[in-house]
């Protein structure tokens, strides 16, 4: 932990050495003022590291010095590769340390992405995890503490990709002459991906292709995978009719509770639902998951001392 001076911790980052912000539509990482100045190699970029071999048995075992790249190298690659994942930019606070459980299921998913992230074998094989569930319970904030973790505390390489933004983004790339594969290639070949949003499309032939392309690559390859989805993650419908919200809660609910309804199986197909049982550990939010965004936007039109406290679209 780097300090300003004796016991005091860094008042910016906290003593991690690097803060993470907005840039643009990003979030972006860079190395903390306070750590800018290595006072460990002086800015060198290298320090000395003391080894002991043996190279004969009659000298017995011998010490010597060898040259190192500085933590502040590792620290400069860990945060270039942040700047690699792609992850949004209104995400850049999300963390495991702020993410608060309203619901025993959303304590079940903390726990499942922290142990992921926390336990990550980087010679070993890693279960990814799956969180299903309805819109502003905290899915993308959890995929995001994970890839944050994995990429500045454990030095992996990961990406995220948001599934309409992969299509829009391959569909441009056509025309621009490039195949699908030269966009699909470096996604499946990173050590971790997250795939925001699974299920969401047109469920065309092309986007079913390019998903099962994807997907079939990194689970052939044994990589691990996270994935968050709207569409529920049972193999079965428990009912097949479920009554409308009523009252206040309008059309735009109606539509997401149909939404809630479909099973992310029939949207993406059995080869797909089938590899993410073997890559994945699922855990489902209740339809009952209170939206953070929206207790926020009630907490804010709570008449205050601001007179006329509406604010953010009426309903
Ligand atoms: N349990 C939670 N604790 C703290 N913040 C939360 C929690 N759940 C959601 N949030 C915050 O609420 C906002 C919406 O969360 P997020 O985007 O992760 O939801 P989501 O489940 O991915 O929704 P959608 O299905 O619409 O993509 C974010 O700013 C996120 O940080
Ligand atoms: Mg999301
Ligand atoms: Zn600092
Ligand atoms: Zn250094």
């Amino acid at each position: 932990m780097v300090t300003k001076a004796i016991g005091e911790v860094c008042g910016e980052c906290g003593g991690r050495t690097y803060v993470i912000e907005r840039r643009g539509d990003r979030a972006h990482a860079r190395v903390c003022t306070c750590s800018v100045r290595c006072s460990i190699c002086d800015g060198r970029g290298f320090s000395y590291d003391v080894r002991e071999e043996t190279f004969s048995a009659k000298v017995g075992p011998k010490r010597y010095e060898v040259l190192v790249p500085c933590v502040c190298q590792h620290r400069a690659k860990k945060v270039a590769q942040f700047n690699e994942v792609g992850l949004p930019g209104v995400m850049s606070h999300a963390g495991f340390e702020n993410y608060q459980p309203a619901v025993p299921a959303q304590g079940l998913a903390l726990n499942v992405a922290r142990d992921f992230a926390y336990r990550f074998n980087k010679a070993g094989v890693n279960k990814g995890f799956i969180l299903g569930g309805p819109v502003g319970t905290g899915k993308t904030h959890l995929l995001v503490a994970s890839l944050k973790h994995l990429v500045l505390e454990v030095g992996l390489e990961a990406r995220y990709v948001e599934i309409s933004l992969l299509y829009a983004t391959i569909r441009r790339g056509f025309q621009e002459g490039k195949s699908g594969g030269e966009i699909i290639g470096p996604l499946s070949d990173v050590e971790v991906l997250a795939i925001d949003e699974l299920g969401k499309g047109r469920g065309s032939p092309f986007e079913m292709e390019t998903l099962d392309e994807l997907i079939a690559r990194r689970y052939n390859a044994g990589r691990t995978t996270l994935f968050a989805t709207n569409y529920s993650l049972e193999p079965e419908r428990k009912s097949t009719r479920t009554a409308a919200p009523s009252g206040y809660r309008a059309t735009e609910d109606a539509k997401t509770a149909v939404r809630e309804m479909e099973l992310l199986r029939e949207r993406v197909g059995e080869r797909i639902y089938s590899r993410l049982c073997e890559m994945c550990s699922f855990v489902e939010l209740p339809k009952e998951t209170p939206d953070q965004r929206r207790m926020r936007q009630e907490l804010d039109i709570r008449p205050g001392p601001a007179p006329g406290g509406m604010r953010g679209p009426g309903r």
